[in-house]
């Protein structure tokens, strides 16, 4: 393998050693960094380059847009159901506070690293190759699954409205959530192609179109806990904190691993039902992370990436416990809807107006979600195919319309085709357990990177490191612990599929070797 040993052009300090026996040489292969002036080289590029036209504004629209979404429209009435009752709120904070001390670790390396692909390109700058691949692998899952299981939310919402007007589509084309045996969910593919469309038309294109949806979004979320505040009953938050229970179905697989590994016993309610729920809601603040994916699209990335990440994570936490608090105020939580909570719950108080335009508004805002995750992972995609770990071609953008059009086109095509097929409920965990890995990955990278460049400018620092990216490492490892068993291992063979992929691809295309130098 003399063919494949690590050139001078790696950065950063992970390599260790010097000399060459062939097993330190594959070792070091692994961790090859790419260094930091590399990574925003490649963006100058020209037929790599993406445009800069996104503002701190467009950064908060951005992320508000892609984070409220099926969390708080579906998961809020399961939650509060089955967990933690009109506590529901605190699991919102907790989630949150979780997602707030990644989001410092991840407006730093933002602003270090203007570059596309977010947790990849950091890991590659400062964990190495390896763990970069395996992160950008990790990422492609996470917002390819989430984008499908928030197009079938879509779908829900849009057969409830059809339903209203007493309009329904054949069994067979409306998805494995409605229909057994074969069936395609069409409308969940055809949201996913034409917001496919629109990626491939432009970003400032996407830009405006997300504005107008996430206006209409924010405003039925504000009239929910507007108008829900007249309809409180103060006597549903009794008790606040439901007793807790055991659960009967806490066994086997679908248990925390937690419970597996410790022989800890997972209740629903009391306290612990509140970090249980809180790995369940999690998935309503996913796609803050999105917004630093753009990061080489921002006019002025270094200011404007960490405004959007925060703005956009403090204006949605403070959304997410208002309306938990008036939804669980308005009715006994024992009572609340699954699939429509908060339409459900003004139903419930004699108001179906309100509910009526509640989900319509639900299902304009879940567009932007979709469309801005499948823009993430088109983003991570492209990174990783422009340092030639994915071929190449995918990382050309299109002469005219300066996006990258191929990897848009194909991740499109496969997640409408999995949206077509997918029912909801499994896969949202898998979601989750792939966002924590990518938080653990990003803060530990904070750390290595303060070590080995510490005089790199970073126009964002986050406070009190090292402390900070510790106890957001711990926090979201204590998050996945409470996700199921089957959730870890479904996790565990796509990250086998990746390792595949890579040593049979990635490894020795990688340009940072020098080895699949090639132009397309
Ligand atoms: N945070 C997004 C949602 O709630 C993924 O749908």
């Amino acid at each position: 393998m003399s063919e494949q040993r690590p050139d001078g052009r790696s950065g950063g300090g992970s390599g260790g050693g010097s000399g060459g026996g062939s097993g330190r040489t594959v070792r070091r292969d692994y961790l090859r960094t790419k260094s930091i002036e590399q990574s925003i080289r490649d963006t100058e590029e020209p037929e790599h380059a993406l445009t800069r036209s996104l503002s701190a504004l467009d950064l908060t629209v951005f992320g508000v847009g892609v984070i409220i979404g099926t969390g708080i429209f579906v998961l809020t009435g399961a939650v509060a159901k089955e967990q933690a009752g009109p506590a529901t709120a605190l699991a919102f904070v907790v989630a949150g506070v979780v997602c707030a001390l990644a989001a410092l670790c991840y407006a730093e390396f933002a602003s270090t690293l203007p570059v596309a692909g977010s947790a990849y390109t950091f890991s590659y700058a400062s964990l190495g190759e390896l763990p970069a691949w395996i992160i950008g692998w990790d990422l492609v899952l996470e917002f390819a699954l989430g984008t499908a299981v928030v197009a079938v939310g879509w779908a829900g919402y849009i057969r409830a409205l059809l339903a209203n007007a007493d309009w329904a589509l054949p069994r067979a084309l409306s998805g494995p959530d409605v229909a057994h045996g074969f069936s395609f969910d069409v409308l969940a593919a055809a949201l996913v192609m034409l917001l496919t469309v629109i990626l491939v038309l432009g970003m400032k294109l996407s830009a405006r179109v997300t504005s107008v949806v996430v206006a209409v979004k924010v405003a039925v979320v504000l009239l929910v806990i507007i108008a829900g505040a007249f309809f409180v009953d103060p006597g549903n938050y009794h008790p606040f904190i439901p007793e807790a229970k055991g659960t009967l179905s806490g066994s086997g697989l679908s248990a925390p691993l937690i419970q597996l590994m410790s022989g800890y016993r997972p209740t629903t309610f009391g306290v612990e039902g509140i970090f249980t729920a809180a790995a369940v809601v999690f998935f309503a603040f996913i796609g803050f992370d999105v917004v630093a994916t753009a990061a080489e699209e921002t006019r002025n990335p270094q200011r404007d990436v960490p405004r959007g990440i925060l703005g956009s994570l403090f204006i949605c936490t403070a959304l997410y416990v208002a309306v938990s608090i008036v939804v669980t105020g308005m009715e006994k939580y024992t009572r609340l809807s699954v699939d429509a909570p908060l339409a459900d719950a003004f139903k419930a108080t004699g108001h179906p107006f309100y509910a009526g335009l509640i989900s319509f508004g639900a299902a304009i805002g879940l567009t932007t979600v979709c469309m801005i995750l499948l823009l993430g992972q088109s983003r991570v995609f492209f990174a990783m195919s422009r340092d030639g770990l994915l071929p190449r071609v995918f990382s050309r953008v299109h002469p005219r319309f300066g996006t990258p059009y191929r990897s848009t086109i194909l991740l499109g095509t496969v997640i409408a085709v999995v949206a077509g097929f997918t029912s909801i409920s499994q896969l949202a965990a898998l979601v989750n357990i792939g966002t924590l890995f990518a938080f653990v990955v990003v803060a530990l990278g904070v750390l290595i990177l303060r070590r080995t460049r510490p005089d790199l400018p970073r126009a964002f620092r986050a406070p009190w490191v090292p402390v900070l990216p510790i106890v957001s490492v711990a926090a979201s490892v204590w998050l996945m612990l409470n996700l199921p068993a089957e959730t870890w291992l479904r996790f565990g063979v796509w990250l086998a599929i990746g390792l595949f992929v890579y040593f049979l691809y990635g490894r020795r295309h990688s340009r940072v070797t020098g080895a699949g130098t090639r132009t397309e």
